[in-house]
């Protein structure tokens, strides 16, 4: 399972870049409102921090397909690299789908509930699919178990297109999508960091320390 990080705070990506293995960013029309600046400039500055290599996904904010083709062809250009269009899945989002793949521009099917609505985004040749974890738990629609039946029906009708779970609000979850063999999270800063916290872990750090501390005081390796 790959790590993305989810939002376009120019703070988080930079930290999140140099100390995670983080394969990407993820975007939508809200976080990316909520930085309330101008649209090209973030976007671009994303695209610097995390280099070429690392993958972009934008969110479309058209309604038709040819407005979504058109919104995807411009992003792709100006944002080069790894790229990846955002589309809500619905009529126009798979007709959309379907002419970009001819045209080599990969496709997130986004705002998936439903295993169906990730079979047809699927068929659709979307290259990845985003059922939202939290929000199906927060009306007890439990999201990790869409996640799997979602994993499971790819893999039974050997389709390509991969789970790229969204909205998280605990480890927890994160953690049993990995379980159940999604291939990608995209999380927050806060999830991230939550994800390798332990206060066990900083017991024994401090432990090590402390040890060292008594015998060798403030020398490290490199001063032997
Ligand atoms: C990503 O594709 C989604 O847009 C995002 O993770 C939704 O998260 P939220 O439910 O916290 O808004």
């Amino acid at each position: 399972m790959i790590y993305l990080l989810d939002t376009a705070d120019l703070n988080a990506i930079q930290h999140c870049n140099a100390f995670y293995p983080m394969s990407g960013v993820t975007t939508n029309p809200s976080i990316i409102s909520k930085e309330n600046t101008d649209f090209w400039h973030l976007v671009e500055r994303i695209r610097n921090v995390i280099g070429e290599n690392k993958m972009l996904h934008v969110q479309t904010t058209a309604q038709k397909a040819d407005d979504i083709v058109a919104e995807a062809r411009l992003l792709q250009k100006r944002l080069g690299g790894s790229f990846y269009i955002k589309v809500p899945i619905g009529e126009e989002g798979l007709k959309a789908t379907m002419l970009l793949k001819k045209l080599g521009i990969p496709v997130t099917m986004t705002a998936i509930f439903t295993p169906a609505q990730a079979l047809m985004a699927a068929r659709a040749g979307a290259a990845f699919v985003a059922p939202y974890v939290n929000r199906l738990d927060n009306i007890i629609g439990d999201g990790v178990q869409v996640v799997s039946d979602i994993v499971k029906e790819l893999s039974l009708h050997r389709l390509d297109t991969q789970v790229l779970a969204a909205s998280f609000k605990n480890m927890e979850q994160v953690h049993k999508c990995a379980l159940a063999g999604c291939h990608c999270v995209t999380v927050s800063e806060d999830i991230m960091r939550g994800l390798i916290s332990h206060p066990m872990t900083n017991a024994a750090i401090e432990t090590f320390e402390r040890d060292w501390k008594a015998v060798y005081g403030n020398k490290t390796i490199l001063d032997f």
